[in-house]
């Protein structure tokens, strides 16, 4: 896949319609007072909107927000499966749980940071979006409602994706954390329109695809996280490209199984087990050097006030679960990083959400914080830990995308990108 796409600098955006797609999928209070709890998805698009209302350009913005059913059948017919009470399952609670993901706080919220008024559509491409993006005049901001509240978003139906396109002159992608989505906002309306990436793809690409393609060596990789199954395509990328691979968090324990260590109560997944000595020998047969914990900090249940124990790997006692590395994993982990060229992180070395299981999570954030290397964090639960953790302005790059960012580093296509004109 060719990363040398055409960027917003190649158009010209004047007097221009310009759909915009933004990833402005944020976390939110879960009281549903409409409070959002980390915006930095919202700042990290304004670059570009800033760029195309100084070229003239007026800005059609769009993003989805959350996983909205948008047919009340479905709705009812996913919420029985999951098995929750038929007599909740209303029209009314339906139409609430929509409501629940309207766009219109990152209306606000868009509109305090750049310090003017956003239109708000009621819709998507309905009456009020058609009428609002006709009425848009060159240095104004329409956003339009949640892009999933249609069925044809996520099928990437040619009817929504034409009406949708059919309301611009130019599209420009700047939807990171969306990109490995094939829908309608994030790809399909490339087919009808000419097709460019705002800044926040270019960082993204610049960054991720620069220390995949062409890192200042060594190379390390640091993959936690809970499942080995959610790993394995980056882990198989990687060992192609890294000169050190470092496995923490729950994947561990797998690995420790397959070796014939006791593991207690940890995660494990069997039918993985296989896998992980395959990937162990893989690493040695290419000199790839993969580190694995040696010690391990166990509760006696997975809860914040669990008693704690910290034993060798591969001796957990019956009763007890792994939910951090121990500290001479630590110690091993921040040596490997001390020296590296690149860091790649994507997911957490324990349950930092608890502090009695932070260290090991902790530690490997300020170790990559002291580090000359280039660091690049994932999205998603390591980008969480080192906001939490106070290490944030200290890395080279946090990535906006979660899923997306793991299927760049799997070496997959992503959608969102390919779509765009090549330069
Ligand atoms: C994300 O939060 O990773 C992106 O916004 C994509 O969201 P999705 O997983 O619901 O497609």
């Amino acid at each position: 896949m060719s990363y040398n796409k055409k960027t917003v600098k190649d158009v010209d955006v004047k007097g221009k319609k310009v759909l915009l797609r933004c990833d402005f999928n944020v976390p939110m209070a879960k009281d549903g007072s409409g409070v959002i709890t980390d915006d930095k998805r919202i700042r990290a698009a304004l670059p570009t909107i800033q760029y195309l209302l100084e070229q003239g350009a007026a800005v059609i913005a769009c993003s989805h927000m959350g996983k909205p059913e948008p047919s009340f059948e479905k709705f009812v017919k996913k919420g029985t499966e999951k098995g929750k009470d038929p007599a909740k399952l209303t029209e009314e609670a339906w139409k609430k749980s929509l409501a629940d993901l309207t766009l219109a706080p990152v209306a606000n919220r868009l509109g305090e940071l750049l310090g003017m008024d956003i239109i708000m559509a009621k819709d998507v491409v309905g009456e009020d979006a058609q009428a609002k993006a006709a009425a848009l005049q060159p240095g104004q901001i329409l956003l339009l409602e949640n892009t999933r509240f249609e069925k044809g978003e996520k099928k990437n139906d040619p009817e929504f994706t034409k009406a949708l396109a059919s309301m611009a002159d130019v599209y420009v992608s700047d939807a990171f954390g969306a990109v490995h989505r094939c829908h309608a906002s994030t790809a399909g309306v490339a087919d009808y329109l000419p097709a460019v990436s705002g800044f926040l793809i270019q960082k993204e690409l610049d960054f991720i695809g620069g220390a995949l393609a062409n890192p200042k060596r060594p190379l390390v990789a640091i993959l936690g996280g809970s499942k080995v199954s959610s790993k394995i395509g980056v882990i198989n990328n990687l060992l192609e490209i890294a000169d050190t691979i470092i496995i923490g968090g729950g994947m561990a324990y797998t690995f420790s199984a397959a070796q014939g260590g006791k593991i207690g109560n940890s995660l494990f997944e069997a039918d993985w087990q296989e896998y992980a000595l395959e990937m162990i020998k893989k690493a040695a047969d290419k000199g790839v050097k993969l580190l694995l914990p040696v010690d391990t900090v166990c509760g006696d249940k997975f809860g914040p006030d669990a008693n704690t124990l910290t034993v060798t790997a591969g001796q957990i006692p019956d009763g007890w679960e792994g939910m951090d590395i121990g500290p001479k994993t630590v110690e091993l982990y921040c040596n490997a990083v001390k020296d590296a060229g690149t860091v790649i992180w994507n997911g957490p070395m324990g349950v930092f959400e608890f502090p009695a299981f932070a260290a090991g999570t902790e530690a490997v954030a300020e170790a990559l914080s002291k580090t000359e290397a280039i660091t690049i964090i994932g999205g998603g639960d390591s980008a969480a830990a080192v906001q939490q953790l106070g290490y944030a302005d200290k890395m080279t790059h946090i990535s906006t995308g979660g899923g997306a960012s793991l299927e760049f580093m799997e070496g997959k296509d992503l959608p969102g990108v390919s779509c765009l004109l090549d330069a």
